[in-house]
């Protein structure tokens, strides 16, 4: 259908309008059916957007079908294994991978933003310390918008990369401050002489009282997590902030509905529900039982961290995941873990039912990464905000994209109405029942 230019609309008696065909860089061509209503009359009706582009946009790319991933162009293999994530932000906030003198200078602003108001730690007072740490950082997040009133202007260019400096340096510590308070251990101030990884690490793991020392190996293993997370086209979390940005809110805002939108488990709480279900399926033995639940019409279960909307092939990420699953686990001497075993049973006969193969159903991005997650000591209810965590900057370019963007207007979607029909209340309507 790649030649098609154009697609008329009849009715029995007469041309209705001609709808343009766009053309991208690669992937689907589009139908422009902007003017559709205005010329027709007629919406399009599309639940789930399974077949709607909602924007134009250049920083990634999917090719579900081919288990492709390009954040810029660049393929997430390449990346995973020869940047890091600082990099892989610059890259996708500006388009282009930073020389060393531009990366050590993002490096340093992104350092110098790390802590946060000492006043935005009493919001943390007012959670119960068994609050999941979604909705403090929904909570938090969201607040940051009362501190920064003096660079809120979303027209300015600088504004606007002062509040992408801010969020990328800022979620970090406050990740780590969700876990830190869960404990009713002190919060621990960011060091600046620590990378991005160590130092979300140490504010995780260190207290006052000692010493503490990322392994580079779990460092390493972390800032791929982040890259593989980084950013996935117009994924549910990133179209709310899209949506949310379209009416003018401000950056913090719109990231803090992307972070509400991403917890739900069919989308970033996913990896939280994986481990949880590896923990309740718990044996081998009991696999077959739980595939057999997974594929019950009449069952609500799924297999958590299987399917995906767009992969009709391997996500590339829950493949480099494995891989890193694997190193994390060698390293800390964990390789015959039992919910690593279970994984990799769990995968191999999913892989090799019937149903999976014919609803093209593969481990995406969460099913591997609770595992390593898990060996790097990061509680169970904390998954979800790391992903957070790696989202943050894709969600940024994605709001600052759509800002720039020349067709943007605030986002306004329609409906097919099957409502009641016009009717009055009547007379009588406090009639006693
Ligand atoms: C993420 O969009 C993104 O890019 C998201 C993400 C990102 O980086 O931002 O990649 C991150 O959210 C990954 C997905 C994490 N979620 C899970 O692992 C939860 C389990 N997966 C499913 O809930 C589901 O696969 C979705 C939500 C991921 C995708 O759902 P779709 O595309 O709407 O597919 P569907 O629900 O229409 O399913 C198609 C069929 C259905 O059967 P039929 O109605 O055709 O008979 O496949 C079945 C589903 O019942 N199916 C599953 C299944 N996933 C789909 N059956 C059992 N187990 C599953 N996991």
């Amino acid at each position: 259908m790649n030649n098609l230019r154009s697609l008329t609309l009849n009715d029995d008696a007469q041309s209705l309008c001609e709808l343009p065909v766009l053309t991208g860089t690669t992937g689907p061509n589009v139908i422009d059916v902007q003017h559709l209503y205005r010329e027709t009359g007629l919406f399009t009706y599309d639940p789930g957007f399974n077949s709607t582009a909602s924007c134009r946009s250049t920083i990634t790319f999917i090719d579900g079908e081919e288990g492709v991933l390009l954040y810029r162009g660049y393929p997430i293999e390449q990346l995973a294994e020869q940047c890091n994530f600082l990099e892989v932000c610059y890259l996708i906030l500006k388009g282009e991978l930073p020389t060393t003198t531009q990366l050590d200078s993002f490096q340093h602003n992104i350092t110098m933003h790390t802590m946060v108001h000492d006043q935005l730690t009493n919001f943390f007072k007012g959670f119960r310390r068994d609050a999941h740490p979604m909705a403090i950082m929904v909570g938090v997040v969201g607040a940051l918008s009362a501190f920064y009133h003096d660079a809120l202007d979303i027209r300015s260019k600088k504004d606007r990369e002062m509040c992408s400096i801010r969020l990328i340096a800022k979620v970090p510590t406050i990740v780590a401050m969700c876990h830190k308070y869960s404990t009713g251990l002190p919060f621990m101030y960011p060091n600046n002489k620590l990378s991005y990884v160590e130092n979300f690490l140490r504010m995780m793991h260190a207290t006052p009282c000692d010493d503490y020392q990322a392994n580079p190996v779990l460092v390493r293993a972390l800032d791929r997590i982040l890259i593989l997370h980084a950013d996935h086209e117009q994924n549910a979390s990133t179209s709310t902030v899209r949506l949310a940005g379209s009416s003018g809110a401000n950056p913090f805002a719109c990231i803090t509905a992307g972070i509400a939108c991403l917890w739900g488990a069919a989308h970033g709480g996913a990896n939280e529900a994986v481990l949880n279900m590896l923990e309740k399926i718990g044996d081998v033995s009991k696999i077959p039982e739980f595939i057999n639940k997974a594929k019950d019409k009449n069952d609500p279960f799924r297999l958590m961290g299987f399917g995906h909307r767009v992969y009709k092939n391997h996500d590339p990420r829950a493949r480099l995941m494995r891989t890193t699953c694997h190193e994390v686990l060698n390293e800390l001497g964990l390789h015959d873990i039992k919910l690593f075993e279970l994984a990799l049973e769990l995968e191999r006969i999913a892989l090799e039912d019937e149903y999976f193969i014919e609803k093209k159903l593969y481990p995406n991005v969460d099913f591997y990464s609770g595992i390593v997650l898990h060996a790097l000591g990061i509680p169970t209810n904390m998954f979800t905000a790391m992903f957070a965590m790696g989202r943050t900057v894709g969600w940024i370019a994605h709001w600052d994209e759509m800002i720039a963007d020349p067709e943007q207007k605030i986002g306004r979607p329609r409906q097919l109405y099957t409502g009641a029909m016009r009717r009055d209340v009547p007379a009588d309507h406090r009639k006693s029942n």
